[in-house]
């Protein structure tokens, strides 16, 4: 009889670890202004050296520890992750993994290239930010060379390549980009792919977030009521983190995330593995676990498996939850989110 393992449980709070998050660049060829702003990700900004970059077969080998150990969903981040040369490499390498779901978020200007080797790779799920759909508003969203055009290309190619469920993510800044989360939900009504609205969170130390900047999710969902009537769908899964909505015309979904103004830390499952191989249990946390150097000193899987155990099941963080309580921490101590991934 085949046994499934125990979930690994955090001593507080008592939250499974079922998620990995792998950056596998620290590089991106947008400069949002939410994640990277320019003038601190400028020419001069020291990127992580090749020799510290985790290679392709130490983050298989790293993935297949966390499946041992519980996790059932392994998403590839960056950065941009389509910058990493032969990233569908690493793909084929990881959909081998038996019982895990692959996922990765692209900001989807390299996508219409890239679509069909990754899913011929074996990838399912797939995510692609899009913070507008006027070329004024996306640049000032995303300070790139890219376009609005460029992005629905790469989702039009996913969806040729046979990519389902596709889903958007929008972070919404009021007085920026408010406009768009209805020019996205009309864009996307009909179509099969999911937009999702995001709270811009203060992530990182360098995008000088301020509370006034948040639209909440609760005046989110009233803008899109007023166009079209919204009723709740049931969490896919426990921990889920968009709370989902359905037209009652039958013309798809919306999700919300509402990380700033409904924390949902209490069934948080996520652990996160940067581009040089250090562990975050939280996108808020200023020190990681770094796993590459006992990995390149020759650890075996159950020392490696052991520090990350310790790790898990000691974590108290609940990073929303405080803010919430006590106001935002000092922003200079925080990692970026262009280091661990979103
Ligand atoms: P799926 O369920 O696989 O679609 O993934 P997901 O719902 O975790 O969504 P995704 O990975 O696309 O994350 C969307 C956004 O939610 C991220 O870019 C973050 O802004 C936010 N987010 C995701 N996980 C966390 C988290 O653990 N904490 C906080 N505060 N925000 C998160
Ligand atoms: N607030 C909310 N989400 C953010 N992301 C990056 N920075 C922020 C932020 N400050 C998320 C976005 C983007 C993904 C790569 O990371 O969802 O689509
Ligand atoms: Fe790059 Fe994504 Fe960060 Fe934008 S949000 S700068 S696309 S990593
Ligand atoms: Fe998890 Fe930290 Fe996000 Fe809370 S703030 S949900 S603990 S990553």
């Amino acid at each position: 009889m085949k046994m499934t393992p125990l979930p690994l449980l955090s001593a507080r709070l008592g939250r499974p670890l079922q998620d990995l998050r792998i950056s596998v660049t620290d590089r991106c060829n947008f400069r949002c202004t939410y994640c990277m702003p320019r003038e601190q990700f400028g020419r001069d900004h020291a990127f992580l050296p090749r020799d510290e970059v985790l290679r392709f077969e130490e983050i298989l080998r790293l993935a297949q520890m966390f499946v041992h150990l519980g996790v059932r969903k392994i998403r590839l981040t960056g950065g941009e992750p389509l910058l990493r040369r032969d990233i569908e490499c690493l793909v084929g390498l990881l959909s081998t993994i038996p019982q895990v779901e692959l996922a990765l978020t692209t900001n989807g200007s390299l996508l219409e290239k890239k679509a069909q080797a990754l899913h011929d790779a074996g990838l399912k799920r797939l995510t692609v930010s899009l913070d507008a759909l006027d070329e004024p508003t996306f640049r000032r969203m995303t300070d790139s060379g890219s376009s609005v055009a460029q992005v629905l290309a790469g989702l039009e190619a996913a969806q040729a390549a046979g990519f389902q469920g596709l889903k958007v993510n929008a972070v919404i800044r009021k007085g920026v980009n408010e406009h768009a989360l209805v020019d996205l939900a009309r864009h996307f009504r009909g179509s099969g792919v999911v937009p999702r609205f995001i709270e811009y969170m203060d992530v990182g130390s360098t995008n000088g977030w301020q509370p006034n900047d948040v639209l909440g999710v609760a005046r989110m969902r009233e803008t899109l009521g007023h166009h079209w009537a919204l009723e709740p769908v049931p969490a896919d899964h426990p921990g889920e983190v968009a709370q989902r909505y359905r037209y009652r015309d039958g013309q798809g979904e919306v999700g919300f995330i509402a990380s700033v103004t409904e924390p949902f830390c209490r069934h948080c499952t996520r652990m996160r593995l940067s581009t040089d191989g250090h562990l975050y249990t939280c996108l808020f946390a200023t020190d990681g676990l770094d796993l590459k150097a006992p990995l390149r000193a020759g650890e075996d899987d159950r020392a490696l498996s052991a520090r990350v155990m310790r790790l898990w099941q000691e974590r108290t963080d609940r990073y929303s939850e405080w803010r919430t309580l006590e106001g935002p921490v000092p922003a200079r101590h925080k990692i970026e989110m262009s280091y661990i991934g979103g």
